[in-house]
């Protein structure tokens, strides 16, 4: 696959199989990250992997947040709210708990902003991208209890948590989010030509495909 064709392949998927992911594709995904750009080549990244089903069922417990609508159009089966019902956690069977190690991280020498959240971020991103190349979906989870994270996890004081990503094969059934997957506004929105007052103008302009996972079945 060429980038371009990845970077489209890799939309929201909230709805998993029970399939695991083999060793292989976590092997892979993990390198991905492994080679990601750091400030100053530090690598404060620290992920941790959740496979094992005692591991994820903790993350059931803390992977809770406010129902909203305008964010998430869950499908039926998880369309509620009761969280003893674990309906955000849309059964993946791979989680990588992405921190960084605070105390490891580039600071700017003179405003001292940390740039952990950056390195994690880029490391994450790279880790999403290999997993739509060989075919898993993934989401990015920010809104979770992350206190509740780091005490069932024995996540260390100075990690701090940036994301889950959640991983696996889309569920035979899964269809893309209707509100927000697949729409980006034009480049001009976001783009500017030399100048912010001047939108960047192209012809360049490709739609993605509604559900780039629909010959995987
Ligand atoms: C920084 C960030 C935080 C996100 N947090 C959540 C989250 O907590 N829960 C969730 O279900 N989706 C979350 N998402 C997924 C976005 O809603 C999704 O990427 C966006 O709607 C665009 O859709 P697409 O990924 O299919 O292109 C997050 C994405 C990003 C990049």
């Amino acid at each position: 696959m060429d980038f371009r064709d990845i970077s489209k392949k890799r939309i929201t998927v909230r709805k998993f199989d029970q399939r695991p992911v083999e060793k292989e594709k976590v092997d892979l995904i993990l390198e991905a990250g492994r080679w990601s750009p750091t400030a100053v080549d530090y690598q404060p990244q620290r992920v941790l992997v959740l496979n094992q089903p005692e591991q994820l069922d903790k993350v059931r417990e803390f992977c809770t947040f406010g129902y909203d609508k305008k964010y998430v159009e869950l499908t039926e089966e998880c369309d509620t709210k009761d969280h003893k019902n674990n309906v955000y956690y849309y059964g993946a069977p791979l989680v990588l708990m992405v921190c960084y190690d605070k105390d490891v991280c580039w600071k700017h020498p003179q405003s001292g902003e940390a740039s952990g959240s950056t390195d994690a971020t880029i490391v994450a991103t790279h880790m999403m991208l290999e997993a739509a190349s060989i075919d898993l979906g993934t989401v990015w989870i920010s809104y979770f209890d992350k206190d509740k994270a780091r005490k069932l996890l024995n996540i260390p004081e100075n990690y701090e948590i940036l994301c889950m990503l959640y991983i696996g094969y889309p569920a035979k059934d899964f269809k893309p989010n209707p509100i927000m997957s697949g729409k980006r506004f034009p480049i001009e929105h976001t783009c500017f030509d030399n100048d912010f007052a001047v939108p960047y103008k192209t012809e360049f302009f490709e739609e993605a495909p509604r559900n780039p996972f629909e010959n995987n079945k």
